[in-house]
This record gives C-alpha cells, sequence and structure tokens, in this order.
C-alpha cells in the first residue's frame, strides 16, 4: 500500500509541477505575441505614413515637373519672339542703309560748318567711304623700268605713263584698253615737260598734271601743268626745306601727290630726323596750302601711302620684299577709328610697289610692280562715325 500512496503523492506533485511550467510558458508566449502584434500595428503604421508621405511627395514633383515644363515653353516663345524682332530690326537697318547710303559720296550741306579745311567748299560732296578690302586683282602689261608709276585721270580716262624715277617725258595713251593692247609705249602720245619730274608722286586730275620738281640745289617745287595746252600753270614751293624722302622703301620719291575733287594732297618728310610722315591740303587751283597734318605714321618701312575719302593708307613692307600691307591710317576728319581701319594686305607679287595710285571714281589703286601695271579692284564701306 505505502508505494502506491507515494507513487500518486509524487505524480500529483510532479503534475501541479507540469502545469505551473506550462501556464507560464503559455503567459510568456501570449506577452510575447501581443508585443509583435503591437509592433507589427506599429509598422504598419509607420508604413501607411510613409506610403502617403511618399505619395505627396510624387504629387509635388509632378506639380514642379509641370511647372519646369511651362516655363520651358514660356522662355522658348520668348526666345523666338526675340528672334523675329531681331530680323524684322536688321531688315528695316537693311532698308533705311539702301534709303541713304546709294553713293559713295553724300551732300552734306548742314555739316560743312564744322569741317573745317572742306567747310570752305559749301555745296560740294562729302566723301563717307573707307576701304574694307581689296577685291580683284588684275595685271595689265609689263613696260618700262623695274620704277615707275602710272595713273588715268578720272575725268578724261586718259592713261598717263611715267617710266623710270625721274624725266622729262609722259606717255599718254587714250584709255586703259588702248595701253593694254598697244605694244610697249607704241600708240602713245608723248609730252615733254619744261622740267624734270622727280620721283613717283606725280598726279594727273581733270587735265592738269601734277609734279614734284627737284633740281640740283634748287629748293623742292610742285608743278600744275596743263596738259591740254602744254603749259605750266601754276607753281609753289615745296611747305619745307627738306629733300628727305617721304618713304623710306622708295628713296627717289622726296614727296608723293593725290588729286581728286576734294583737293590736292601732299604727303611729304619735314626733314631726316623726323620720324612720320606729314600731309597738306592744296587748293588743286591756286596750289595754295590749306591744312598741315602730322601723320603719325612712320616713314620707316613706308612703301607708298594714298589717299581715300581724306583717309591716308600708309603702305608698308620689308627691305626683303614680303607682302605689303596697310597698317596705318589717318583721317584728317578724325572719323575712321583704329578699330575700324581694315589691315589690308596686297597679293603676292613680283617685287614691291613702286607706286601706288588711287582712282575715286573707279574705286581702283593704280599700281607699278617691278615694271608690271597692276589694277587692284577695292571694295568699300561707310565711315561708322557718320
Ligand atoms: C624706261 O626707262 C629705262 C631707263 O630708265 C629705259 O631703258 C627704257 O627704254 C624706258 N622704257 C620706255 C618704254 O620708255
Amino acid at each position: 500500500m505505502k508505494p502506491v500512496l507515494v507513487l500518486l503523492v509524487s505524480t500529483a506533485w510532479t503534475f501541479t509541477g507540469a502545469q505551473y511550467y506550462y501556464q507560464g510558458l503559455m503567459d510568456y508566449l501570449e506577452n510575447r505575441l501581443l508585443a509583435i502584434e503591437d509592433r507589427m500595428q506599429f509598422w504598419h503604421g509607420q508604413l501607411h505614413r510613409y506610403h502617403t508621405e511618399l505619395q505627396d511627395f510624387k504629387k509635388v514633383t509632378a506639380q514642379a515637373m509641370d511647372g519646369l515644363k511651362n516655363g520651358h515653353s514660356m522662355l522658348f516663345k520668348d526666345l523666338e519672339g526675340a528672334r523675329l524682332r531681331v530680323d524684322r530690326v536688321e531688315r528695316e537697318m537693311d532698308y533705311v542703309e539702301t534709303q541713304t547710303s546709294p553713293r559713295a559720296c553724300a551732300n552734306k550741306a548742314d555739316k560743312v560748318l564744322e569741317q573745317g579745311a572742306w567747310g570752305k567748299k559749301t555745296g560740294r560732296s562729302y566723301c563717307i567711304e573707307i576701304i574694307s578690302g581689296i577685291r580683284s586683282v588684275k595685271i595689265l602689261k609689263r613696260v618700262g623700268s623695274p620704277k615707275g608709276m602710272w595713273t588715268r585721270d578720272p575725268r578724261s580716262s586718259k592713261v598717263y605713263v611715267f617710266n623710270g624715277t625721274t624725266g622729262d617725258k609722259v606717255y599718254q595713251f587714250n584709255s586703259v584698253p588702248d595701253f593694254s593692247s598697244s605694244p610697249g609705249v607704241s600708240g602713245s602720245r608723248q609730252i615733254k615737260l619744261p622740267s624734270d619730274w622727280s620721283g613717283l608722286g606725280s598726279a594727273v586730275y581733270n587735265g592738269y598734271l601734277y609734279y614734284i620738281k627737284q633740281e640740283a640745289g634748287m629748293e623742292v617745287q610742285v608743278v600744275k601743268y596743263d596738259l591740254l595746252s602744254g603749259s605750266v600753270s601754276d607753281t609753289a614751293m615745296f611747305p619745307v626745306d627738306s629733300h628727305a624722302a617721304v618713304y623710306n622703301l622708295n628713296p627717289e620719291t622726296v614727296a608723293d601727290l593725290a588729286a581728286d575733287d576734294e583737293g590736292l594732297w601732299l604727303l611729304y618728310a619735314t626733314s631726316d630726323s623726323e620720324p612720320n610722315i606729314n600731309l597738306a591740303k592744296m587748293d588743286p587751283a591756286t596750289l595754295d596750302i590749306e591744312q598741315i597734318w602730322d601723320t603719325r605714321c612712320p616713314r620707316e618701312n613706308a612703301e607708298v601711302a594714298f589717299v581715300v575719302c581724306g583717309t591716308v593708307y600708309v603702305v608698308y613692307n620689308t627691305r626683303l620684299t614680303s607682302r605689303s600691307r596697310v597698317e596705318c591710317v589717318f583721317d584728317v576728319n578724325d572719323m575712321v577709328i583704329s578699330e575700324e581701319a581694315p589691315l589690308l594686305y596686297f597679293p603676292r607679287r613680283y617685287g614691291a610697289h613702286a607706286s601706288l595710285k588711287y582712282n575715286p571714281e573707279e574705286k581702283q589703286l593704280y599700281g607699278w610692280d617691278d615694271g608690271y601695271q597692276i589694277i587692284y579692284r577695292l571694295t568699300m564701306k561707310r565711315k561708322l562715325l557718320v
């Protein structure tokens, strides 16, 4: 009997012990589950919030994108509008230009008073052009010595050829085609002057030949010779007592003359020590000197120069001849600013220019290069400050 009781007691005890144990385990698990559920609830909430926030963010970015797109298309429209306006302004400017500049020289009576030297010429035409480039070159012929000069009277179209660097002879041809088609100087009229021309600075305008007379022991003179009557109509003393060459690379030319409607221009050097080229404006009728300027263009390495519309263009080169180029420009009216003055390069040729004569009617230069007679056609543009 005794062992059975012990077993029962011990079983009961064991049972009770196990019951407590399971109960505890259940409680623990239940608590854990509750806690997990809580956390799940919490994360669910968080997730929901993130989701909404993400959606809001998406909405905001989409709106921003729309805004940007609109802004872009508006900008595009503005640009298009601006382009159209620029086009229109350009067309209007073209129109205004064609209305105001059909000719090289415009009549500007209202500007006459403040124009100094040109002011006396009331009602005369004013030249407002600047060279923009060399359009073409034409080699016409080869006649005479390496150095010489040829030019065409813009008024009569007759051509005058000065062979060498001094002499009392001038060959006259009726036209440029006459000159280029005849062999040598045959077919020309030979003019014999009462004194020698000296250097390559002669000019012919409206039936008059202007040349430099430089005889030993005498002062330099400017002579005006009437080609029709064959007589000297006037002479004038040089503005300074100087025999210095105006262009360092052409030492035979003491002074250079250029004639046109605006007047007679004289390029010269005041003395051997004076480094710059000087300019004088003369009355072509009386040879009176009206005004004098220092062009500030150096004589050193200067080859030739010419005058177009009151602007002096000085052509430079090197002793070992390379390409001639306009490197200094001087405008008597200060209307050509240095920025718009062109750096003009002449096409590569045979030697160097002995002379270059501008013809205002044709807007071309008559050049003499190593005995070749060359014509350079120029392109022009309006001076900016007019
Ligand atoms: C040009 O001058 C040179 C000498 O300077 C002479 O030999 C030549 O015959 C002259 N030519 C003409 C066409 O006058």
